[in-house]
């Protein structure tokens, strides 16, 4: 059966904020060579958008892990599903997430990635829901928007691995959420 599926940034949207992301991050990097790490499988769509709009030389490695099964809840622990496949020592690093909610994967992974000695290592992502914060040490540098507590899909996020292919933001209508 299809959820319903409302609107909640538009594609237009979507894609002129990350215009301007890209821009800071190219004003910030001038002069420097970026390694983006794409946290699989969310990040993939934001991850592309924003690269091809970066004017800075960059590199790019992909990594994996899990904190949710199915529906919409977090599980809180995270595992790690796929490691980079290239060092980070001494470059100059951004973790690129779709969206930060609890905080649990990135207080994870900054603990693991940190402790690879990279040169500089900056958070970006597209989404953020600064209201279900549980790891408050987890600083997000560049945010695309900033939501209130809702279930969002599309634009790389899923319900059940589905609507990540949708190009703009949307919330399931509650009464299709079965849990
Ligand atoms: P956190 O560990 O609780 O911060 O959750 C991080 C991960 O959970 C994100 O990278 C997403 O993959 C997933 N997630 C959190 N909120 C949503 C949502 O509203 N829709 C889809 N996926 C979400
Ligand atoms: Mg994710």
């Amino acid at each position: 059966m299809r959820d319903r599926i409302r609107i909640l940034i538009p594609e237009m949207e979507v894609n002129r904020r990350i215009d301007e992301v890209a821009a800071q991050i190219s004003r910030d990097y001038q002069g420097k060579e970026l390694h983006l790490l794409c946290i699989l499988k969310g990040s993939v769509f934001f991850m592309s958008e924003l690269a091809r709009r970066l004017t800075i030389p960059v590199t790019m490695d992909f990594m994996s892990c899990s904190s949710y099964g199915s529906g919409t809840v977090s599980k809180g622990i995270v595992r790690l599903v796929k490691d980079l496949d290239d060092p980070i020592e001494g470059r100059d690093v951004m973790i690129i997430e779709d969206i930060i909610d609890s905080g649990n994967t990135m207080a994870y992974l900054l603990k693991l990635l940190g402790a690879r000695n990279p040169a500089s290592m900056k958070l970006c992502t597209l989404l953020d829901k600064p209201s279900r914060r549980v790891h408050h040490e987890v600083t997000v540098d560049y945010v695309g928007f900033q939501i209130e507590d809702l279930f969002v899909v599309g634009c790389g996020m899923d319900y059940n691995q589905r609507y990540r292919n949708l190009p703009y933001v949307g919330v399931i209508e509650p009464e299709d959420i079965r849990k």
